[in-house]
């Protein structure tokens, strides 16, 4: 079975509405999808209507995300977003499990799983993010952290949302201008690690699930990563923050893909 190649960035608290809307219409008239890929942009919710707008009515070619979403359906949750308002924004995908929201914003396990549920029995899609802090990494949990994170934050998906999941390892000590890049020789592990989570999760249908790798990924590690069999797209940052960089850095990632299906 051949999973697909995901490819999108998150812009994190970047972009006004203007900017990630001439973002995504740039991007959509430059670039001609191969098939078997998925693409995505994850715009602030500030942005979503104003891409929206460019994206015009689903199926999207290039998913539109949303950072986050909370897991009631409405109530006294100042400053959240529920589930029904970026659906009415046509909104494919929402980021969840993101290292930053983890750290700074002191999401656990246990609320992950509840947004993951609401955001999969409406339909939406869902990247689920994982991975280890420095400090794991350093006691030698990096195994432990991201298999709890899986298996709680997943906890009770039917099969049948399954294929609205896909899984982003993201080692937190990667992430960002002050991350250390990891190597493919440290992800290669953790995403076998996550490959036999999801089958221990899911059975046969666990081999189904996309793996992408997220943390100071460029045009010049793209390939490398994509080449590992077990990782079948990537999460960028900052290298595809400008239409140029992200077109490069796909680029990249589609060539380590074509290696390694060659391989395979
Ligand atoms: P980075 O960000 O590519 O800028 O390191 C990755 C992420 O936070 O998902």
């Amino acid at each position: 079975m051949v999973r697909p190649f995901v490819f999108g960035t998150n812009f994190k608290m970047n972009q006004t509405a203007d900017e990630s809307a001439a973002f995504y219409r740039q991007l959509a008239t430059s670039l001609q999808i191969a098939p078997a890929t998925h693409l995505f942009v994850i715009p602030p919710f500030t942005s979503l209507a104003a891409v929206n707008e460019v994206a015009g009515p689903p199926p999207h070619q290039i998913w539109v995300g949303a950072q986050n979403v909370h897991w009631a359906p409405d109530g006294a949750y100042t400053g959240e977003i529920s589930v029904g308002m970026l659906l009415a924004l046509d909104v494919d995908l929402v980021l969840l499990g993101h290292a930053e929201r983890r750290r700074y914003f002191h999401e656990t396990d246990v609320e992950l799983n509840r947004k993951v549920l609401a955001a999969l029995s409406a339909g939406l899609r869902v990247l689920f993010a994982v991975g280890e802090t420095a400090e794991e990494r350093a006691f030698g949990v990096s195994t432990e952290t991201v298999l709890r994170q899986l298996r709680i934050g997943l906890h009770g998906v039917a099969p049948e949302h399954l294929k609205k999941i896909q899984i982003a390892y993201e080692p937190v000590w990667s992430i960002g201008a002050g991350g250390t890049p990891a190597s493919p020789e440290d992800v290669e592990p953790i995403a076998k690690v996550i490959r036999s989570g999801c089958a221990e999760l899911f059975a046969a249908l666990g081999g189904e699930v996309p793996i992408l790798y997220g943390g100071s990924v460029d045009p010049s590690n793209a390939g490398t990563f994509t080449a590992l069999p077990d990782i079948d797209g990537l999460f960028v940052g900052r290298a595809a923050w400008t239409v140029e960089g992200f077109i490069a850095t796909y680029r990249a990632g589609s060539r380590g893909v074509e290696e390694s299906r060659r391989d395979q």
